[in-house]
């Protein structure tokens, strides 16, 4: 549908050799849906499927942490063990499958992590 106020909105638009078609976008939230061990839930997976239904055409999947000291937060997305793999391939899979392109934001919070005791010192 053409939006009467933002008509480019809905038009395509290449970046470098990615093709979006429309410019409707989903910044990187980070909504702790994740299971507990970090890897990608059905929850989580059905949270942005559901956004790429409704027609967003770039979706950031928000803050996924990269190192085990940087898990800040209880059911915060992890990709920093093999174990991840198959549900971030079935998470990236679903949103292609829907049209549109996924991008994923990866975090380490350093001396911002708060909380969430796991004992393991900083490396940051
Ligand atoms: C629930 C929630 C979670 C968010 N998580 C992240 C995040 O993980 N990483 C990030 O860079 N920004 C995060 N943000 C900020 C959003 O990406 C974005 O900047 C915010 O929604 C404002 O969008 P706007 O600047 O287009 O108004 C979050 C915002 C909300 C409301």
């Amino acid at each position: 549908m053409i939006n009467v106020n933002y008509p480019s909105v809905s038009t395509a638009l290449a970046i470098g050799g990615v093709e979006l078609p429309n410019r409707i976008v989903f910044p990187a939230w980070q909504v702790n849906y994740a299971n507990t061990d970090g890897t990608v839930s059905d929850k989580l997976t059905d949270f942005y499927t559901a956004i790429a239904d409704g027609g967003c055409r770039l979706i950031f999947t928000g803050a996924a942490t990269v190192s085990l000291d940087t898990v800040a937060f209880d059911r915060v997305m992890r990709i920093d063990y093999d174990e991840c793999v198959p549900g971030l391939t079935k998470l990236f899979s679903a949103i292609s499958s829907r049209g549109s392109v996924p991008g994923s934001q990866i975090v380490h919070y350093g001396r911002q992590k708060i909380g969430y005791n796991i004992g393991i010192r900083d490396t940051a």
